[in-house]
């Protein structure tokens, strides 16, 4: 870099940081500083080992009545897909040639379709359900893709110990050490 470019760039950090007085009070009044409240209704991310589960819990019992009502619409009958995505099916279709791409075929983590739920649908009122809808309806993904039973209860204990049928199937692009 040459001395005339580092100049600048010390120049640019130093007014980035508030120029001579340095202090929040001179900056200009653009946002707000972020609440612990506003914070928590963002970073709401659920880590494939279960990290950020909330209390609640369901079956794929009491998720069917719940999928009925707020998924069908979209994903069909027990999640056979249409007019969009399909949820349930395709396992070991990955590697041929024509590989339908399912929560159960493809996802490598049960604690995703949790976070996703919650996140995202139903898709016309995200951040509707409650967490035991969501356990429910969770239990009900992995019951018909044939993961767990009618009657296993999902809740933060039992979900991250779901293995999904293609866990390994993805290729870490990073080292283990900075994984
Ligand atoms: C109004 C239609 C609609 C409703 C209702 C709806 N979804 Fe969806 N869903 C979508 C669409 C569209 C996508 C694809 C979104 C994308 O790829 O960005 C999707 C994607 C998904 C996916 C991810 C599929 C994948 O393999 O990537 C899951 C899981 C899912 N929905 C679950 C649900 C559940 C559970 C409910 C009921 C609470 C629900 N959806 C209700 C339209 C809907």
């Amino acid at each position: 870099m040459s001395m005339r470019k580092g100049a600048w760039i010390l120049i640019g950090t130093w007014v980035l940081l508030g120029g001579p007085g340095g202090g929040a009070a001179e900056s200009p009044a653009l946002g707000e500083p972020l609440t612990s409240r506003s914070v928590s209704a963002l970073d709401f991310t659920i880590l494939p080992d279960g990290t950020g589960l909330p209390e609640g819990e369901g079956d794929a019992i009491t998720g069917l009545a719940v999928y009925q009502a707020q998924c069908r619409l979209c994903h069909g009958d027990g999640g056979e897909g249409g007019p969009n995505d399909r949820l349930v099916g395709g396992r070991g279709s990955l590697a041929s040639a024509e590989p339908v791409k399912t929560v159960g075929s493809y996802w490598p983590y049960a604690t995703t379709i949790f976070d996703y739920i919650r996140r995202a649908m139903p898709l016309y009122a995200p951040g509707s359900l409650t967490a035991d809808q969501i356990y429910a309806l969770t239990a009900y993904l992995l019951f018909e893709n044939g993961i767990v039973d009618e009657d296993t209860v999902m809740n933060a204990h039992t979900l991250p110990k779901v293995r999904m049928p293609n866990r390994d199937g993805f290729v870490w692009a990073l080292p283990e050490e900075v994984r």
